[in-house]
């Protein structure tokens, strides 16, 4: 393997690791001055395998170093996803000194004995923050007469009981557990029959609150990802639930099925603990893949990236609360060029040169009477990904049919697609980097997060419109900083 092979796809503004497999965002926490994203890995092969958890420092959440692996498989199994906290008050006692890092992850141990294979949460700490770990010795801590599907720890303390609460993923449910030092757990209850999505197995939950967005209320906010399910054309993706949640019970306030991306690219998604409250945000990134294809994406000797961390809140319009997400502050830096598109009328098309490694576009678009308007963005002269908003059927279409390389997979060339309310006004936000792109819509109302693989990132840039006129009220084409 040539190193521009390896290279290729690498993204700029996405981590990736170095070499091997990536899966799902383990252990997101901020302690000292540093973000740490632990991570599903595989340091065998560049497919799924033997899990451990990888390990990688920011202290900007855009430019990550890799570290050695964090934790390696044991007698007790290989290590699946989890969280990870700060014991603040020695809960655990594990901290005489001075507080530190717990990992709670998922044991899974298959073998000729545990056949469907165990699955049990266990501990470790960290005295270095998170560079070394040990392995608590009564390891596991929790564990369930039906072994499978019992798995991704996310624990957090809520104040209002004092106890430390955990979200467990249980076949087609959510489990909440409460315990006062991480070590001793006990049953609160179950969330998940006869509400959402069970178009897969429930993976990856979350639980956290967020303030409503210009206002003094605030929900209680749970992520469940679902994994694939060769029937849903889909694949694995994320649904959400938006209710209230007592220090025990978890209840959603609506029926319908919420999704937090449009995008088939981004799963396992959950965010990260221990943010001071100065700062006060909701932090989150996902695996940007899906379990349908991630196994063959055409990348050499790494694979997987995970998105861009998002802040979440929570806007109500009418009588539905939904989730918001929007980039990180931190990443504006990393543009610094910009050109301005003003009050531009677009019919049939208009060109702009974008010859870069990554950009991000914005948009202020108002229709005035074409049937379909859009964005596409040419990698190359021949590989171009299009946006297309279709007034008609009220749809936003992402289209990567020929945006590159895309044989690994049938299903990776279908279109991706958003219900939009209102196509005559709309505000897009477009994040490219060499093999992804990232929409957001109208503020965060809608997400879309695509991978891509072209030759290059970006040669051109086209605004375009048919059977009439479009008008880009105000727009930037951002670049990278020199
Ligand atoms: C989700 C998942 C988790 C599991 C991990 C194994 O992508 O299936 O449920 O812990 O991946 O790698």
């Amino acid at each position: 393997m040539s190193l521009s092979q390896v290279q290729k796809y690498r993204p700029h503004l996405h981590f990736s690791p170095q070499e091997n497999w990536m899966n799902d965002p383990n252990g997101l926490i901020y302690f000292k001055g540093e973000y740490h994203l632990f991570f599903q890995y595989n340091p065998n092969d560049s497919k799924w395998g033997p899990m451990h958890w990888g390990h990688a420092v920011s202290k900007d959440l855009v430019k990550w170093t890799e570290l050695p692996i964090a934790l390696y498989p044991d007698e007790n199994g290989t290590i699946f996803s989890g969280s990870a906290v700060v014991d603040w008050n020695n809960t655990t006692g594990f901290f005489p000194d001075e507080p530190g890092l717990v990992a709670i992850f998922t044991h899974h141990l298959e073998n000729e004995v545990y056949i469907p294979p165990k699955q049990s949460q266990s501990l470790a700490y960290s005295y270095d923050n998170g560079r070394t770990w040990v392995k608590y010795q009564h390891n596991p801590v929790l564990e369930h007469d039906s072994n499978v599907d019992f798995r991704d720890p996310k624990v957090f303390w809520h104040h209002s009981s004092n106890k430390w609460m955990m979200v467990l993923a249980t076949g087609q449910t959510i489990s909440i557990y409460s315990s006062p030092n991480l070590i001793d757990w006990c049953f609160e209850s179950e969330f998940g029959d006869n509400i959402g999505s069970h178009d897969g197995v429930w993976e990856c939950p979350d639980l956290f609150e967020l303030q409503v967005e210009n206002s003094e209320e605030s929900k209680w906010v749970l992520f469940v990802s679902i994994g694939d399910n060769p029937k849903f054309e889909k694949g694995s993706l994320t649904q959400y639930f938006v209710g209230t949640f007592n220090g025990s019970v978890f209840q959603a306030e609506h029926e319908d099925e919420k999704w937090l991306d449009y995008g088939k690219d981004n799963y396992a998604g959950v965010s990260f603990s221990d943010i001071p409250v100065e700062d006060g945000r909701r932090i989150y990134l996902g695996w940007m893949s899906n379990w349908r294809y991630a196994n063959e994406v055409p990348t050499q000797g790494w694979r997987s990236q995970m998105t861009l961390p998002r802040e979440l809140g929570i806007r109500k319009v009418k009588d539905s609360y939904s989730v918001i997400q929007k980039p990180v502050q931190e990443l504006d830096v990393y543009f610094t060029r910009k050109e301005v598109i003003n009050n531009k009328l677009i019919d049939k098309e208009l060109r702009y040169d974008f010859d870069e490694s990554y950009g991000m576009i914005t948009l202020n678009i108002e229709n005035m009477d074409a049937t379909k308007y859009g964005v596409d963005i040419h990698h190359t002269q021949s590989n171009v990904t299009s946006i297309i908003i279709d007034t008609q059927k009220q749809l936003l279409i992402l289209d990567r049919k020929n945006s590159g390389m895309n044989s690994f997979s049938d299903n990776f060339s279908m279109p991706q697609e958003i219900k939009l309310f209102d196509t005559q006004k709309l505000k897009l936000n477009l994040v490219i980097d060499s093999s992804s792109i990232e929409i957001f819509g109208n503020g965060g109302e809608f997400a879309l997060t695509s991978l891509v693989y072209p030759d290059k990132a970006c040669e051109e840039i086209s605004l375009h419109a048919l059977d009439g006129e479009m008008k880009v009220e105000e727009g930037y084409l951002l670049k990278p900083r020199t």
